[in-house]
């Protein structure tokens, strides 16, 4: 069979055999699919050559490019010792390392080099310092839900059998995950199945649920929440909410100070706080985890995406000392908590996950990140004057363009008009690819994007969008 018709016949048995995520599949079946064979830095190439710049980091995934020799290097050598061993009943090198190194980096410690056996330091019980592996980020927010909710069982405070969490919140797609979720376009359909929570509005300025404008509002959403609260805590064992931006909701960036409120407000209320960084965690908002914006530390935090650079499935959730303690007791007790995949803590993910981490330091990712950034947020300020550019909203190297149909009125696109697949679909034409979220036009390139590539990525997708509008 020639280069081409293999290509063809590769095509023709993805349409046969794969039914794709978040896919509508008849339209699928009309296109021409691209179907990635290689990468490089932040380029994908399709098998038949062509070479696009990743836009969106491979699902958000993607840190320092794509063939990165370290973490390839990594991979590799853990192949030659062991791929995968289970963590019920044993552990693993790479994962015990692993797990050091994210306590320290969470609990702002700027040495994180492997602890000296006899120099253990004693570590905070109020900071996160336990380390609990999934392999998703569904999952990581699964695990958070269930230690929640087991932990206040285990300090004997009955009733906290419920969630807060906000509107237009994405926390993944598992029944759990998707009961604290806000999204009606992916979550409205399973209402049947999920468990019932209290919600809070989401902190999204640019269409205010209480309709009201900021800084006037005096961020009377955090007010709202502050009143479920008052009303409900008694049944609510934990807050969720997406730090700083929530991310698949459209790139809604709340406003300052609100995250500092969250944190208040769950100590107050005598709730846990669950802080989901899957999407801005490692880096992705210019400081490691969203959450420093703000100096807040959480009760649970939810990692995965970024934590191995993108090269392989790994999640951790990761709480403290004080929340861990209550599970511990004698075996007959049951206050295990009962909860484990097959996968969890695999070492050729913790082994990528490390050289990861070492990245950060040695190149100095997040210093670097900061002109890119100034880049960026220069960009959206001339887009937002564009016909049809209704909101540009960022933090660090996660972006959202809201295209509306009337800027004065910022009445929305009509979904079926599909205005941000027709930006998408310019975009790739000219070697971008990205994805929209309805009608936000996405831009989150691999941190370790090129400072010329950045400018090409924009240029490309300020074309788009001219040309589509
Ligand atoms: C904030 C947040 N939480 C959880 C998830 C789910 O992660 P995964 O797709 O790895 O299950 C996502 C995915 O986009 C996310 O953005």
């Amino acid at each position: 069979m020639g280069i081409l018709d293999e290509n063809k016949h590769l095509e023709d048995l993805d349409k046969r055999y794969i039914w794709h995520p978040f896919t509508q599949m008849k339209d699928w079946l009309d296109e021409k699919p691209i179907i990635i064979s290689e990468g490089r830095d932040c380029f994908i190439k399709e098998i038949y050559g062509r070479w696009y710049l990743d836009g969106v980091s491979s699902m958000w995934v993607n840190i320092h490019g794509h063939r990165k020799k370290e973490i390839d290097d990594a991979i590799k050598e853990q192949i030659d010792k062991i791929s995968h061993s289970t963590m019920l009943g044993l552990s693993n090198v790479p994962a015990i390392k692993l797990a050091e190194k994210l306590v320290k980096i969470i609990q702002g410690s700027s040495k994180t080099k492997p602890s000296n056996p006899q120099t253990l330091e004693p570590l905070n019980p109020l900071l996160l310092s336990k380390v609990f592996y999934s392999d998703n980020g569904s999952t990581s927010v699964e695990v958070a839900l269930k230690m929640a909710f087991q932990y206040w069982i285990h300090r004997r405070v009955d009733g906290k059998v419920t969630f807060l969490s906000l509107n237009n919140a994405y926390h993944g797609d598992t029944l759990g995950a998707v009961s604290v979720g806000g999204i009606d376009t992916f979550h409205k359909v399973f209402s049947p199945l999920l468990f019932r929570t209290y919600d809070a509005p989401s902190p999204y300025c640019y269409r205010c649920e209480l309709e009201l404008s900021y800084p006037d509002c005096k961020t009377a959403c955090l007010e709202r929440m502050g009143d479920a609260l008052r009303e409900n805590s008694s049944e609510i064992a934990a807050v969720i909410i997406e730090p700083i931006v929530q991310a698949a909701g459209g790139m809604i960036v709340s406003p300052p100070g609100y995250l500092k409120g969250v944190r208040d407000l769950c100590t107050k209320y005598n709730v846990l706080m669950i802080a989901d960084e899957v999407a801005t965690g490692f880096g992705r908002t210019g400081r490691m985890f969203a959450c420093e914006h703000e100096d807040v530390v959480p009760d649970i935090i939810c990692l995965s995406k970024g934590i191995t650079g993108g090269y392989l499935p790994l999640a951790a959730t990761i709480t403290t000392d004080e929340i861990y303690n209550v599970f511990l007791g004698k075996f007959k007790e049951l206050k295990t908590f009962f909860h484990g995949h097959s996968y969890t803590g695999n070492p050729l993910a913790s082994a990528a996950a490390l050289a990861c981490l070492d990245i950060f330091e040695k190149e100095e990712t997040l210093k670097n990140l900061q002109p890119k950034i100034e880049i960026l947020e220069n960009w959206l300020k001339e887009i937002s004057d564009v016909p049809h550019v209704g909101d540009v909203r960022n933090k660090g190297l996660m972006a959202g363009i809201e295209l509306v149909k009337d800027k004065n009125t910022k009445k929305p696109y009509p979904l079926e008009e599909k205005i941000g697949w027709k930006v998408a679909y310019h975009a790739r034409e000219n070697g971008v690819f990205i994805r929209p979220l309805g009608n936000v036009v996405v831009i989150m390139p691999p941190l370790s994007i090129s400072i010329e590539n950045l400018q090409q990525l924009l240029k490309v997708i300020k074309d788009a969008i001219i040309a589509v509008m």
